[in-house]
């Protein structure tokens, strides 16, 4: 990537207050220098979100994302970081630096997405003449009209393996960019390009921008694979995003109906329901839910009757229910998809859905009517059983009121007093808030043992020196002063993980070259990565930091690197593991 100058994002930065600029889409108190709130990226109910005042950074305890000002709206806007610094120095009134913003990655995502429009377009046409005959036939056979079809872009990919390729060409697409934009792939004698999309009728991914990001492919026949979608483009992610949002965002309803299949949502657009959008070919994902929750503030769960999509609402409603999302499930009689479901009522459908969602629960209703069918409520038995497994259900509310509800209405069903069921609740409150309590605890010392550190897998096996490594790390990015005083003491081999010698050997380097070790963190690392830096930066206690603890950092490092390692204990003889062991007595004394 063409770098954007360091004074340059020095000065987005100094422009765009991360504490202000967070505060219109969250709320935030002050805590001491510190502001706090709910993390927008989890859900959550007690605040773990910090912002830093002092040098722009923000980090999350729950769970564990952090950066600057350009991340968070990298994050919370779904943009890249080029489209982020551009928003960012918008906002603040700033020219971008024309050059530095046409760079390599740019250029190549702006392709693919001119070449997927492109092949948007041939498709359609295809569909539209002699060749897509048999295409527009499979269409019409599944009740679309000619409006629908044009509404969604629907195509058709011919007979024949270079079309597309072809097309393209003459288009003035290069083979790179055609292949980077998974349209064709090259044969496996690497001699020339094939169509990835054959014969298939063609449904184009539209973001909510605009821009073709993908295609899916259906076969008109049983064969397999039913569906064949594009895989991960530099501009695509199938777990980020979601078919017809583009619609959908534009929907005058506060909800969002999810379903699972590419006609289903089209079938509900044909009968009016423009809300409709479905995950495309995997299973609900955080990342599709969030950006959901930035278009509507209750999902409605339209997953197929089968057993696979029974398990998939389950999930789903943690899901959703987790970024703060309201939700309800229906459930479509006789096992259908809407799309059938639709095409049976014909044009009676928009009445007969609309009936459908009428009826429709919320999460709870619907959990608790599944559990239902799981006993003999004519027996006490059963009953007992269903009241207990309900009574868990009920404690996951936070809602008092709700709960309060609930529990009239268990009461009504069961014929147990309710006294006793808002006892039984409570009590399960109270074990709740119990676990929740030691989950809380044991994650902080997960945290402390860094057992599970993607970034700096190493840290676990060495975490004495790492620790060190990360304390001193803090100190050097807040003290750059002292530099010369821990190069002399200190070299980048002696570092036991890997990615501390990286940080260290970073900052060095931004010190020694007279620039502010922090203001590119967001450039140079990759968003994990920058979470952990942030992490390490923002655990700097100014009490902890003398120069008496840095000797202490040093001190440690240098001793843990005398150590033998665990990988070298394990791997040694005896007689090499005997002499390990004497020399490190021999350092003792
Ligand atoms: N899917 C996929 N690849 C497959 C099968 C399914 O990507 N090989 C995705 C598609 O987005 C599809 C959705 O999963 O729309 C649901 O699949 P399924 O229920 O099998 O198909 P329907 O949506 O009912 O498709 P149709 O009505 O065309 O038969
Ligand atoms: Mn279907």
């Amino acid at each position: 990537m063409a770098r954007l100058s360091d004074d340059f994002i020095s000065e987005i930065k100094y422009r765009n207050d991360l504490g202000e600029l967070a505060a219109s889409y969250m709320q935030l108190k002050r805590r001491g220098r510190n502001l706090v709130g709910l993390c927008p990226f989890h859900g959550e109910k007690t605040p773990s979100f910090n912002i830093y005042t002092e040098n722009g950074s923000f980090y999350c305890f729950g769970c564990g994302v952090g950066g600057d000002v350009i991340t968070f709206v990298m994050k919370i806007e779904n943009l890249d970081y080029m489209e982020a610094v551009k928003y960012l120095a918008q906002r603040a009134g700033m020219a971008l630096p024309e050059d530095d913003y046409d760079d390599s990655m740019n250029r190549l995502r702006t392709r693919i997405y001119e070449a997927n429009r492109e092949a948007a377009r041939f498709f359609y046409s295809t569909l539209n003449s002699p060749q897509g005959a048999e295409g527009l036939q499979y269409l019409r056979s599944r009740a679309l009209t000619d409006r629908t079809i044009r509404h969604f872009g629907l195509g058709f990919a011919p007979d024949e393996r270079f079309a597309l390729g072809n097309h393209l060409r003459s288009r003035g697409f290069t083979e790179a960019e055609m292949i980077a934009a998974n349209l064709v792939f090259k044969s496996r004698s690497g001699n020339s390009v094939l169509d990835r999309f054959y014969n298939r009728v063609m449904f184009p991914i539209i973001d909510v921008r605009g821009n073709v990001i993908a295609f899916g492919g259906r076969i008109m026949t049983d064969q397999k694979p039913k569906y064949l979608n594009t895989s991960d483009t530099p501009v695509f992610n199938k777990s980020y995003n979601l078919f017809s949002l583009n619609n959908a965002k534009n929907s005058k309803e506060d909800s969002l109906i999810l379903c699972e299949g590419y006609m289903d949502v089209i079938a509900l657009n044909q009968a009016g329901f423009t809300n409709a959008v479905a995950t495309l070919g995997t299973a609900l994902t955080t990342d599709q839910a969030t950006l959901m929750k930035r278009y509507c503030k209750e999902v409605i769960l339209c997953y197929d009757a089968d057993e696979a999509g029974q398990k998939a609402t389950q999930r789903a409603i943690g899901i959703l229910r987790n970024v703060g999302l309201a939700v309800r499930v229906i459930s479509i009689p006789e096992g259908k998809d809407p799309d059938e479901f639709l095409r049976k009522y014909g044009s009676k459908g928009h009445a007969a859905f609309q009936n459908v969602l009428d009826g429709s629960g919320n999460d709870l209703d619907y959990q608790l009517s599944r559990l239902k069918s799981r006993f003999d409520m004519s027996a006490s038995q059963g009953k007992l059983g269903y009241l207990n497994e309900a009574v868990k259900l009920l404690c996951t509310l936070d809602n008092p009121m709700e709960r309060d509800i609930y529990a009239s209405r268990l009461a009504d069903e069961t014929e147990v007093a309710k006294a006793s069921i808002v006892e039984q609740i409570n009590r399960g409150l109270r074990q709740k808030n119990r676990t929740r309590k030691r989950e809380e605890f044991s994650k902080l010392q997960k945290d402390i043992s860094a057992r599970d550190d993607k970034v700096n897998p190493q840290h676990a096996a060495n975490l004495r020196a790492a620790t060190a490594e990360e304390n001193l790390i803090a100190y050097l990015v807040h003290h750059p002063d002292r530099l010369s005083y821990i190069h002399e003491r200190l070299r980048e081999e002696d570092f036991a993980t890997d990615f501390n010698r990286k940080l260290y050997a970073y900052f060095s380097r931004r010190i020694l070259m007279n620039t502010d070790p922090t203001v590119t963190i967001s450039a140079d690392f990759t968003s994990d990565e920058q979470s952990k830096v942030y992490r390490i930066i923002n655990s700097y206690e100014p009490a902890g930091a003398s120069p008496k603890a840095l000797d202490e950092y040093i001190g440690i490092i240098l001793d843990e690197k005398q150590k033998p390692s665990e990988q070298e204990i394990r791997n040694s003889t005896p007689d090499e593991f005997t002499s390990m062991l004497s020399k490190l007595k021999e350092k003792r004394q």
